[in-house]
């Protein structure tokens, strides 16, 4: 058992299974009282393995993607365990379809859960601590993780609901770090990738373990980098998103300006399509280079396994 989140109380949404599963194990063997947050059997089954482990946690099975089932799973941490400092942001389902097969309902339950449930469990979490450094004047020193994808940083095919949920909520974490720098928020997010129930059905045999010795889709290497920016040890750190899979951290840098071009007066379709070599410029065969499209060229490999039906 290590001490690095003692004292500490920390909710783990989606926490019964996956990633978040090895989140709040983490969590708990460093000391951190869990309320271990899923749908059905799922959270007691490793609140469970938690008490076994010696450590301390709760199961709450309230749906996140309500505005109220939120409110009550940050109110059972506060009267359970007397407060809240830690909050990662995991549950997550995916409806997969191309755009013109997506139903409505694929549409809503994707948003619902993801961006909606992670704005509704933040939202509760950061009025609970607005209101604590209101009553002692001291800034709370408390943490929110966010889970994004690469799926809606880069924009995968097949998943334009789950995309542009996942894309929100990096933007969300934008904006939530700043409005909570004052209170001593900080607000970060990850961009995992990992062997789980969510991605066995369409990453094949990509994932499994290979000779090396180092399981490097074991959903248990994301855990920590989740962790550390969860912990005091990521003291400084807001506003940031991290890609982790396996043994490799990225860095990520949202939209940034590419390509400027000016003009002194107002701009016309011919003046436009006059300095179109400038943003796009041709290759020798004449296409536009498709610099602005998808992940890094390392990473494209895994995007065609989606199945697009
Ligand atoms: N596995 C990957 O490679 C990968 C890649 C990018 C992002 N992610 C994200 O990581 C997070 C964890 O996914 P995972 O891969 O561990 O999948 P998973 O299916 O193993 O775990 C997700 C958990 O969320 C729970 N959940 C779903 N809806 C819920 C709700 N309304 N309320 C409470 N719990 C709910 C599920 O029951 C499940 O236990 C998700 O946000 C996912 O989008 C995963």
């Amino acid at each position: 058992m290590g001490t690095v989140f003692e004292g500490k109380v920390a909710i783990v949404t989606g926490a019964g299974r996956g990633i978040g599963r090895e989140e709040a194990l983490l969590l708990a063997s460093e000391g951190a009282s869990v309320v271990v947050n899923d749908l059905g059997e799922a959270a007691q089954v490793v609140v469970n393995e938690i008490l076994e482990a010696g450590g301390t946690a709760v199961a709450n099975t309230d749906d996140i993607s309500s505005w109220d089932g939120a409110e009550l799973l940050i109110n059972q941490a506060v009267q359970t365990y007397g407060g809240l400092d830690v909050v990662i942001n995991n549950a997550g389902i995916l409806r997969d379809r191309m755009s013109f097969n997506m139903s409505e309902e694929d549409w809503d339950s994707v948003m619902a859960v993801h961006l909606k449930g992670h704005f509704s469990v933040a939202r509760h979490a950061a009025a609970y601590w607005k209101q604590r450094s209101k009553t002692t004047g001291e800034p709370v020193g408390a943490a929110i993780v966010n889970t994004a994808s690469e799926s809606g940083l880069y924009g995968n095919a097949g998943q334009v609901n789950y995309a542009a949920a996942k894309a929100a909520i990096a933007s969300l974490t934008i904006v939530m770090a700043r409005e909570c720098e004052r209170m001593g928020v900080r607000v970060n997010a990850i961009a995992p990738v990992a062997r789980t129930r969510l991605t066995e059905a369409i990453a094949g045999d990509y994932m499994l373990p290979d000779e090396s010795g180092f399981d490097r889709f074991s959903p248990d290497n994301v855990a920590a980098v989740t962790c550390w920016l969860a912990s005091d040890l990521a003291q400084g750190i807001s506003g940031q998103v991290i890609k982790v899979q396996g043994g490799q951290i990225q860095l990520l840098e949202g939209w940034r300006p590419l390509v400027e071009i000016t003009d002194d007066k107002t701009w016309t379709l011919d003046s436009v399509a006059a300095r179109r070599e400038e943003l796009f410029p041709s290759s020798a065969d004449g296409a536009v280079p498709p610099f602005f499209f998808g992940p890094p060229p390392a990473d494209r490999e895994r995007y065609p396994q989606m199945d697009m039906g």
